[in-house]
């Protein structure tokens, strides 16, 4: 999702921008821009589509800012690209998140100020000009951040005070400074390991000015506030981000699964699972809350709990938490599950349950990120930087996670550990050459010419089967649906034609004969069976099998899943590490 960075100082400023914005590009976007101060006005470029292998012809400044714009108010167009301008070109903006009285402000500029895109954005930019001769550059772009309705963060220019403003109530936004005192601003941490020596990401409700390379922290009321800048090292992963001679990010993240599981399972009885432990057993009921392929972990972690601590905990999407937060009381405590601890809608949930009293706890990816920053507790997902878009190693782990946690308030925490151990040697086999070329290779065709598929499983597979059919979506573009065994005769069957191909999820466990079951009511219809299971079954037109992992039997699944999707979308030609329309880090509502 949009990106911001920024840096000042710096003879050569559009280079870095560029550079950044780069490193910025796997969260997703659709169009770039780049501006520089120069001779009291700006050097503006901007690109609808993706930066390749552009180079900028800005001139050289010690001050230059960038954007990578992910579309939301306005089409993706060059001039809807950031940065914005006000309309006599004196002060800049780049922003992140939505402006949402946008229109409100806009119906009283209108007359007097030239807007030239058709963002929300813009508007503020014209409110500061607007009010610039009333009060300082400072004051006035604070008094106008304090108008704005929504979760936004900004940095706003003036050419002629070479004066930067940085302000925040939402979406992340971190302050650098290199070894030279050249300061930075990014809107992602990762961005910045190359380069910063010390970070502080900015709390919401914070302002920071950049004036003559000094840097001064407020808050948005006007108070200034002690800067602490934090050694990077502590927060930076050491892990270099490459694709390591893979064809694709997502082909390097799916094949560190077994390494990234061994280790979950290695490291279970470390402290902070010992304190989630506590806290699980203590609450009288609990909720997980996440988006996407979280989500799809925290309705697994919703069985593991009952099958395992038989602890009754409930899964909500965190775009849909309004929806039971009034039943919310602070004898319950909450775990937020996010690969990127970025994610708007896990983040505003979790302000929202620590202001009722609640425990708020965290499984995170990104140490550092806003999740992690305000849970009480956070385990850190360990699963290494995660590029593709397409959650595949980030998933299982948590997953991985959830099932130490579970097997561990369920006092079988040795039990967790093995079938976790069970769990990598399955996946390694999956990801051999041998079982593409012998299982994967020939399905792949069939499934490559579909516009609809399905996939579906009962229980501990129920999620393995929305987070098959999600990837299926996201990185092919197939329409894919997954749905609970028994839920078939619900609706799905009037789907089913002559040919239909529907991937059945089989474990080895209670559920086997149920959902076998349903297969055959598919295929009995003309569905084409693919039976992934241990067991092989004459419902099975072809059968994938899997070694078989207890109750962890759910994660080589996932990654039969997610190899079923990426050999299908690498055989389409699609753009696997940045999918269409997707983002990585979805920091608006
Ligand atoms: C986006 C990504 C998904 C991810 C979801 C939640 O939609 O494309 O892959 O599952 O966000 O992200 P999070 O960082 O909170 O896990």
């Amino acid at each position: 999702m949009c990106g911001i960075f920024a840096v000042t100082k710096q003879k050569n400023a559009a280079d870095t921008v560029l550079n950044g914005l780069k490193q910025l590009e796997y969260r997703g976007y659709d169009s770039w821009g780049v501006a520089v101060v120069t001779h009291n006005t700006f050097a503006v470029e901007k690109h609808a589509g993706k930066i390749g292998a552009s180079v900028h012809s800005l001139p050289q400044s010690t001050m230059g800012f960038g954007h990578t714009r992910w579309a939301t108010h306005g089409g993706v167009t060059d001039a809807n690209a950031h940065p914005h301008l006000d309309c006599t070109k004196r002060i800049a903006i780049v922003h992140n998140g939505i402006i949402e009285n946008y229109q409100e402000l806009k119906k009283s500029l209108k007359k007097r100020h030239t807007f030239r895109s058709e963002t929300d954005t813009e508007v503020l930019i014209h409110v500061i000009e607007e009010n610039l001769q009333k009060n300082t550059f400072v004051e006035t772009v604070r008094h106008a951040f304090q108008r704005l309705h929504g979760l936004n963060a900004v940095l706003v220019f003036s050419a002629e005070d070479h004066t930067l403003v940085a302000a925040k109530t939402g979406s992340p936004l971190i302050l650098g400074r290199t070894k030279d005192s050249e300061y930075l601003f990014s809107s992602d941490l990762a961005s910045l390991s190359t380069i910063a020596e010390k970070v502080r990401p900015l709390e919401d409700g914070e302002m920071v000015v950049v004036r003559n390379n000094t840097v001064r922290l407020y808050t948005l009321s006007g108070k200034k506030k002690t800067l602490k800048l934090a050694t990077a090292d502590a927060l930076f992963s050491s892990q270099k981000v490459d694709k390591g001679g893979y064809a694709h990010f997502m082909l390097k993240e799916m094949h560190e699964q077994p390494r990234v599981i061994r280790h979950i399972a290695e490291s279970a009885q470390q402290k902070n699972t010992t304190e989630l432990v506590a806290h699980i057993k203590h609450a009288e009921r609990g909720v997980f809350v996440g988006c996407g392929s979280a989500y799809y972990a925290s309705l697994a972690g919703t069985a593991l709990f009952a099958h395992f601590a038989q602890k009754q905990w409930s899964a909500v999407q965190g775009n849909e938490y309004h929806a039971i937060s009034p039943a919310l009381t602070k004898n319950m405590t909450a775990l937020c599950i996010s690969q990127s601890g970025e994610t708007i809608d896990v983040v505003e949930p979790a302000k929202d349950m620590k202001k009722r009293g609640m425990h708020v706890d965290a499984l995170v990816n990104v140490m550092g990120s806003a999740l992690s920053r305000l849970a009480d507790t956070t385990i850190p997902l360990t699963a290494g930087p995660e590029i593709c878009v397409a959650s595949t190693k980030a998933l299982t782990a948590m997953i991985s996670h959830l099932i130490v946690l579970a097997s561990a308030v369920g006092r079988k925490c040795v039990y967790g550990q093995g079938i976790l151990k069970k769990a990598e040697k399955s996946i390694e086999t999956l990801l051999t050459p041998q079982y593409y070329k012998r299982y994967l290779a020939p399905v792949i065709p069939l499934l490559a010419k579909q516009k609809n598929m399905f996939y579906i499983g009962r229980g501990f597979s129920y999620p393995t089967a929305l987070e098959s059919a999600l990837k299926m979506k996201e990185i092919a573009y197939i329409h894919a649906e997954g749905f609970a065994g028994g839920e078939l005769k619900h609706g799905m069957i009037a789907l089913i034609e002559k040919g239909t191909p529907c991937v059945v999820f089989a474990p080895d466990d209670a559920e086997y004969d149920a959902v076998v079951a349903n297969a055959m009511e598919i295929r009995a219809r003309g569905g084409v069976m693919i039976g992934i299971s241990s067991k092989p079954n004459s419902t099975f037109d072809i059968f994938l099998p899997v070694g078989d992992a207890q109750e962890a039997t759910l994660l080589p699944h996932i990654v039969v899943g997610q190899l079923l999707a990426y050999y299908t979308a690498v055989r389409l030609g699609r753009d696997i590490d940045k999918p269409r329309n997707l983002a990585k880090s979805v920091t608006v509502k």
